[in-house]
C-alpha cells in the first residue's frame, strides 16, 4: 500500500511533467478534474446476443460511441474470476480467483461464492477500487463482486452489501447519489446478474426466454442513460457497459459421468463443471489415466501439463488434476443434469466471450474494435482515471485507439488510402499511355482495336 501511495506521488508529477511538456490539454492538469468512470456488467451477456436481439437502447449508447465485439476473457470463464479480472487486469492464476469453488491446501479453507468473504481469498490483487482511494479518490459500488469485501484492509469507499434481491434501479440510484453528492468519488462500479441467470435456467438458445430477459436488460440501460441524463452526469462522466463470460447450450445427451470411469474414494472432487477440479487421494497418475480415457469429450491435465495459453497453473489453490469438458458437455459424478446453459469453458471459445461498450467525454464516438482482452480494460481505466496501473496482464497500447486522445491510425483508414494512392496511380499511367498511343497513331482512328488483336495474338508481351 506504501508503494502504491509513492507510484500514485510519481505518476502525478509525470503527469504534470506531460502536461507542462507537450498537452496544453486542460482534461487533466492537477488531477482533481479526472473525469468519473462508471462500469456496469451484466453477467453471462454473450458478444453475440447483440446480434440475434433487438437491443435500442443499447444499440443507442453503441452508436454515439465505442463497442468492441467480443472480449477474450480470462480462463476459467466463471463470474467471480472475470469480474476480478476486468478489475485487476491479472489473469485467475495471478489474482487468486481461481473458480467458483476453491480448496487452499495450505489452510483447508474452502471458497464458495456463497462463502467468499474472507480477505484471504482476494488479497493476492489489488482491485482498482482499492487503488483509486489509494490515490486520494473515493469510489463506489453497487454488488459489484468484491467491493464489499476487506481488500487490502478497504472495501470500496461507499458499497451495498451484496443482496440479489435489491433491483436494478435502486442500485444505480444509490450510485448516482453517490456519484453527485461526493466529487472525489471517480470510479463506480455497478453489477446485475442478468441476463446469466435466465440463460442457465432456460439455456442460450432458448430464444423466447432469452428476448424476454434481455429487452428487461435493455431496459435498463435506457434507465441507466435516462438516470444518468436527470443528474446531470451524462455527458460528464465515463460508462463502460461490458460483461465477465457469455453461455452456451447444455444438455442431457451431454453429460460426462465421472462414476462411469473412478472410483469415488479415489480422489476428492473440488469443482465440477465444466471445469473440474481434483484432488488425487492414492496413486495419481493411475487416476490421471483413467480420467484421460473417460470420455473424448473431456480433457484431463496434470496441473504441470496445463496449456500456457489458459494461464491456470501457477497458483496453489490449482489443483493436481485438472478437467475440461468440451463446449457445451457436463461434468457430473453420476446422472443429475444441472442447467440447461452453461459458462466456464475454455477462454478461446467464441460463446464464452462478452462485449465491450463505451461513451462519455473521452471516448471516440462511432468507433468499433474486433477484439480486446479483456484484462486490457485494466490499464485503460488507470489511464482514464490518471492513476498508476499494478503491475498486470494486460496492455494499454491493445485498447487505447477508443480513446479520442490518441492519435490512431486507423489500420482499415491506411490500407484504404494505400489502395486509394494505388487506384489513382494507374488510372494516371493508364491515362498517359493512352495520350501517347493516340499521338502516334492520330491518323489511325481504328489503331485500338489493331492494337488488342495484335495483344491477343501475343499474350505474353507487355
Ligand atoms: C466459510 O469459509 C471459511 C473459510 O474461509 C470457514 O471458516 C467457514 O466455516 C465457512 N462458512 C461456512 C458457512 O461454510
Ligand atoms: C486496516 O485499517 C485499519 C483502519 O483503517 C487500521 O487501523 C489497520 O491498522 C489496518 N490494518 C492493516 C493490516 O493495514
Ligand atoms: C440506496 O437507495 C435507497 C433508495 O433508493 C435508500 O433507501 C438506501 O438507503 C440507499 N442505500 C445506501 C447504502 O445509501
Ligand atoms: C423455452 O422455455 C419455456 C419455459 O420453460 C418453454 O415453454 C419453451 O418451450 C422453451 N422454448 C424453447 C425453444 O426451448
Ligand atoms: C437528456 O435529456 C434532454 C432533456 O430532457 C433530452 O433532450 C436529451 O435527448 C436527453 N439525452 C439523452 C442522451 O437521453
Ligand atoms: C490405490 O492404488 C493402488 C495401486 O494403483 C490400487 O491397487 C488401489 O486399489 C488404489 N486404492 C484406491 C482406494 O483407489
Ligand atoms: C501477469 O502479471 C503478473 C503481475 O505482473 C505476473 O507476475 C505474471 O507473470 C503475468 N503473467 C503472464 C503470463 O505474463
Ligand atoms: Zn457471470
Ligand atoms: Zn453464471
Amino acid at each position: 500500500m506504501h508503494l502504491q501511495a509513492l507510484l500514485c506521488v510519481l505518476a502525478a508529477c509525470y503527469e504534470s511533467a506531460i502536461t507542462l511538456n507537450a498537452k496544453s490539454d486542460e482534461q487533466k492538469g492537477d488531477g482533481k478534474d479526472v473525469t468519473p468512470l462508471l462500469l456496469v456488467s451484466f453477467d453471462g451477456f454473450r458478444a453475440d446476443y447483440l446480434e440475434k436481439y433487438p437491443l435500442p437502447n443499447l444499440q443507442k449508447f453503441i452508436s454515439d460511441g465505442v463497442l468492441i465485439d467480443h472480449l477474450s476473457n480470462v480462463f476459467t470463464t466463471k463470474t467471480f474470476p472475470n469480474h476480478y479480472s476486468l478489475a485487476t487486469g491479472l489473469y485467475a492464476e495471478s489474482h487468486g480467483i481461481l473458480a467458483s469453488r476453491m480448496y487452499d491446501p495450505e489452510t483447508g479453507k474452502v471458497f464458495t461464492i456463497h462463502n467468499s468473504s474472507d480477505p484471504f481469498w482476494w488479497n493476492e490483487a489489488t482491485p482498482i477500487w482499492v487503488s483509486v482511494q489509494n490515490c486520494n479518490y473515493k469510489s463506489a459500488a453497487a454488488m459489484w463482486p468484491g467491493t464489499d469485501l476487506m481488500i487490502q484492509n478497504r472495501t470500496s469507499t461507499y458499497f451495498l452489501k451484496y443482496d440479489s434481491k435489491v433491483r436494478f434501479n435502486e442500485r444505480l440510484d444509490n450510485l448516482t447519489t453517490w456519484l453527485t453528492g461526493d466529487k472525489l468519488v471517480k470510479f463506480a462500479a455497478l453489477y446485475w446478474e442478468e441476463p446469466d441467470n435466465t440463460g442457465h435456467i432456460y439455456g442460450p438458445e432458448n430464444t423466447t426466454m432469452m428476448a424476454k430477459v434481455l429487452k428487461e436488460v435493455d431496459d435498463h440501460v435506457g434507465f441507466l442513460m435516462d438516470h444518468l441524463n436527470q443528474t446531470g452526469l451524462w455527458g460528464k462522466i465515463n460508462v463502460i457497459i461490458t460483461s465477465d463470460h457469455g453461455m452456451v447450450q447444455c444438455s442431457q445427451d451431454r453429460l460426462i459421468k465421472l462414476d462411469d470411469c473412478v472410483d469415488r474414494s479415489s480422489y476428492v472432487l473440488v469443482d465440477t463443471t465444466p471445469v473440474a477440479a481434483i484432488i488425487p487421494l492414492n496413486d495419481s497418475l493411475d487416476l490421471y489415466k483413467k480420467l484421460s480415457n473417460c470420455n473424448v469429450h473431456m480433457k484431463a491435465y496434470m496441473k504441470a501439463a496445463i496449456p500456457d495459453r489458459l494461464h491456470y497453473r501457477n497458483n496453489k489453490r490449482i489443483q493436481p488434476i485438472i478437467l475440461v469438458a468440451d463446449e457445451g458437455w457436463t461434468i457430473v459424478q453420476q446422472g443429475n443434469f444441472l442447467r440447461l446453459g452453461d459458462h466456464g469453458y475454455d477462454n478461446s471459445l467464441r460463446s464464452m466471450h462478452p462485449f465491450l461498450a463505451a461513451q462519455g467525454p473521452d471516448f471516440r464516438k462511432g468507433y468499433r474494435m474486433n477484439t480486446i482482452n479483456s484484462v486490457d480494460l485494466y490499464p485503460l481505466m488507470c489511464n482514464l482515471l490518471g492513476i498508476p496501473e499494478m503491475p498486470n496482464n494486460g496492455s494499454f497500447s491493445n485498447v487505447r485507439c477508443v480513446l479520442l486522445r490518441e492519435k490512431c491510425s486507423d489500420l482499415a483508414a491506411v490500407v484504404g488510402i494505400v489502395i486509394g494512392a494505388l487506384i489513382v496511380l494507374t488510372t494516371i499511367t493508364l491515362l498517359f499511355r493512352l495520350l501517347k498511343n493516340r499521338e502516334h497513331s492520330s491518323s489511325r482512328p481504328f489503331a485500338r482495336l489493331e492494337l488488342e488483336e495484335e495483344d491477343d495474338d501475343e499474350p505474353l508481351l507487355e
